[in-house]
């Protein structure tokens, strides 16, 4: 794919004189120190009189490499359809291969290249944020930028490769394999704690887009967050929140922030509840293809969350009831919490934290309600009926771990035309 030329040339010199410059960082000692000591906002950059000469010298210290373009394609092929990994509303991204030979210092290593689309919603600021945010935070679930491009009106964002794409895709794609409980707890902790180390930093950070999509998986599902476009600085002294145009994605954004645009980290937290749903229940936070009460997630799940005779009905069938109760009841009960319509009684990211961590030790096999997916023929569901009483019957504290293998061997055997979903209580 080539590189798209804008139609209505912007003078970017004029904002940002460093874009004509693509060397890599040469800060001097002075610079280095003042910027590791404090981080640079955008703010810090754009209220000033004198825009600075040179982003990579504001960002010293950040080890961020500046490419050029003609860099770039080499990497991804001239960005060619068979490196495509996807598209948001920034740009396109493709994968790369970047070595010591394309730089000295430069790590062999796969990369995901971003480009912004100029004809896009997008455009210089986000990828601004990006660069200013992520180019100064370093954490283990905050996908790693590696480098930028702003030659003439382009804007590219070099990021470290994760191979197994956004959760949004390992979650809602059609053919995809369904994750288990544990890798979803895994997801759901490791993102609750990049939000957490952004809450948190000595000059917190409102991340404001929290998604399925922003959610980056590493090859042993280790999360990271991405997109940091829309990010905010969070208040300072004695405000309570920061004032902004309301911006995000439908279905995710706190209710309070869309009517007012008042921004707080609760904003965030609730973003985080949605996603937490929507790995329990495997549904998108809008899904127009559903009857009009299941469409909105929230509103269609909430008042079964807390209610652990309904949980059943609002877990991800695709789970087929590999998960354990009592977990599912607690990250439902978290769910609910980071739901809440009230900000203040949202938990704050450190306390989702302590609730997740324990859950990722309980195994994925269900102990009490369990959900089958069986076949509609009527002999396999009376001999169905017949296992689930035969099994009922047995029960006993000793024999409860036989017992599940049994029964999800049996399960694993009819599931293969699974087409209607009954239940069955096994009595612990
Ligand atoms: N670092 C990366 N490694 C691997 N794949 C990536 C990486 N960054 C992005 N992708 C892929 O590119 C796709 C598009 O990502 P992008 O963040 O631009 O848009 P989005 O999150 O889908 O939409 P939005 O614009 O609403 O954020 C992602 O779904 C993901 O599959
Ligand atoms: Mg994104």
């Amino acid at each position: 794919m080539a590189v798209k030329k804008r139609k209505m040339m912007m003078k970017w010199q004029d904002y940002f004189p460093s874009c004509f410059k693509p060397e890599s960082p040469r800060p001097s000692p002075d610079q280095k120190k003042q910027s590791s000591s404090r981080r640079v906002s955008l703010s810090d950059l754009s209220s000033s009189s004198t825009l600075p000469e040179d982003l990579s010298v504001s960002l010293a210290g950040s080890n961020l490499h500046v490419l050029t373009l003609h860099e770039l394609k080499v990497i991804t092929q001239n960005f060619s359809s068979s490196n495509f990994l996807g598209e948001g509303g920034f740009g396109p991204v493709h994968k790369g291969f970047i070595d010591d030979r394309l730089r000295p210092g430069l790590k062999d290593q796969p990369v995901a290249v971003k480009l912004l689309d100029l004809d896009g919603k997008q455009g210089h600021r986000e990828w601004l944020t990006e660069v200013i945010f992520l180019g100064q935070l370093r954490h283990p679930h905050l996908v790693k930028l590696i480098g930028y491009c702003c030659e003439e009106e382009h804007r590219l964002l070099v990021y470290e490769y994760m191979p197994r794409g956004s959760l949004e895709n390992q979650l809602f794609r059609r053919f995809s394999v369904s994750l288990p409980w544990s890798t979803r707890i895994k997801i759901a902790l490791g993102a609750a704690k990049g939000l957490a180390f952004l809450h948190e930093a000595e000059k917190p950070v409102i991340y404001r887009d929290f998604k399925a999509s922003n959610i980056l998986l590493d090859s042993d599902y280790t999360a990271k967050l991405s997109d940091f476009g829309l990010a905010k600085d969070g208040p300072e002294g004695d405000d309570t929140h920061i004032s902004t145009r309301v911006m995000g994605t439908q279905g995710y954004a706190a209710p309070e922030y869309l009517m007012t645009g008042h921004l707080t980290a609760a904003s965030d937290v609730y973003s985080f509840g949605v996603v937490l749903l929507e790995l329990l229940t495997g549904r998108k936070s809008i899904d127009k293809s559903r009857p009009q009460r299941e469409k909105n997630l929230v509103d269609w799940a909430r008042p079964m969350l807390k209610n652990p005779r309904k949980l059943n009905r609002v877990m991800d069938p695709r789970l087929e009831g590999q998960y354990p109760e009592i977990g599912a009841q607690k990250a439902a009960t978290l769910a609910y919490q980071c739901l809440s319509n009230r900000p203040k009684l949202r938990p704050k990211m450190s306390q989702v934290i302590k609730v997740l961590e324990p859950l990722k030790d309980l195994d994925d096999i269900q102990i009490g309600t369990y959900v089958f997916a069986i076949s509609t023929d009527s002999d396999s569901q009376k001999e169905f009926s017949r296992e689930a009483k035969r099994n009922k019957d047995t029960m006993n504290e000793n024999s409860q771990h036989q017992h599940r293998q049994r029964i999800q061997e049996s399960h694993r055997n009819k599931a293969k035309s699974s087409l209607v979903f009954i239940e069955t209580t096994i009595l612990r």
